[in-house]
């Protein structure tokens, strides 16, 4: 076993982090990023950093390696056509929508937003949120969002004319998701590798997870996702990535450019 193998066995087998799902290229990336931190340049030697866990390194190397990155309205010009899927999808019946892979909440609170705005019956929209990281999962419940120097949340919110009948103001940065938004999103863990395909969705968001995941684990997801799509229903993907081969056939291109897919009844 190299030192790099011998790293990522240790976080394997010591923390709740499963290194084997990932990519070994991003993992090496962000164990890089730490070891500079640490001013450490062999494996090995962060590796004993580690063990002893100096500095509370491993929650460090924990946060490091969950790439939560999300944003209110992330990619634009998917959310004015998401509008246009949500109307066109909108039958009079309870619309069921799952934000797989949802990080601390903005995503599935953008798709609360978005539907409350293009005037839909709250009664009739059903947004389910998952994520494998439960303190991701425990910020999305909270849905309190404090603006940094690297993300301003008002910027982020401004794709909505009225922005502000959605969230309220907390201290001087921070925006809270009002209780009518929150009323439409439900969090659950789950992993979408190992975790069982859920049924009857109109629209799945499936954004931005498989860029980092391994190569051999995107197909279980995008089956996964397909699998719990209704016939008719679409399918996001994020602006990189790609539906594989497999899986492809079982969808139209809604609108290839920003990645939205419409999954064809079984048999077609
Ligand atoms: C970069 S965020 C994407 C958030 C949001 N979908 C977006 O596009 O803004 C990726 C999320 O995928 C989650 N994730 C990673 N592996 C996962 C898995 N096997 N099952 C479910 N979620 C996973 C991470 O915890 C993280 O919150």
């Amino acid at each position: 076993m190299t030192d790099f193998e011998d790293l990522l066995s240790f976080v394997e087998r010591e923390t709740e982090f499963a290194t084997s799902y990932y990519d070994d290229a991003y993992l090496d990336r962000r164990i890089s990023a730490r070891m500079r931190r640490r001013n450490t340049d062999s494996y090995d030697e962060y590796l004993e950093m580690l063990r002893t866990d100096e500095h509370d390194e491993r929650a460090e190397l924990l946060d490091t390696l969950s790439v939560n990155v999300t944003q209110f309205f992330r990619d634009r010009k998917v959310w004015a056509a998401l509008r246009d899927v949500l109307l066109e999808s909108a039958d009079g019946t309870t619309l069921s929508i799952w934000s797989a892979a949802c990080a601390d909440g903005r995503e599935p609170y953008s798709i609360a937003m978005l539907a409350l705005d293009a005037g839909l019956d709250p009664r009739k929209v059903r947004i389910l949120a998952t994520d494998i990281d439960e303190d991701a999962l425990e910020r999305a419940r909270r849905g309190r969002y404090d603006s940094t120097r690297t993300a301003d949340i008002q910027d982020q919110l401004s794709f909505l004319d009225e922005p502000m009948q959605y969230v309220e103001r907390e201290g001087e940065r921070g925006f809270v998701v009002a209780d009518h938004v929150k009323d439409l999103v439900s969090f659950e863990r789950h992993d979408l590798i190992t975790g069982d395909p859920k049924s009857g969705f109109d629209l799945v968001a499936c954004r931005n997870v498989c860029i980092y995941i391994d190569k051999q684990y995107k197909l279980p997801i995008l089956d996964t996702v397909s699998q719990s799509l209704d016939g008719g229903g679409h399918l996001v993907l994020g602006q990189t990535e790609t539906l594989p081969g497999e899986v492809k056939e079982r969808f139209e291109a809604a609108d290839p450019r920003i990645r939205i897919y419409r999954r064809l009844p079984d048999g077609e």
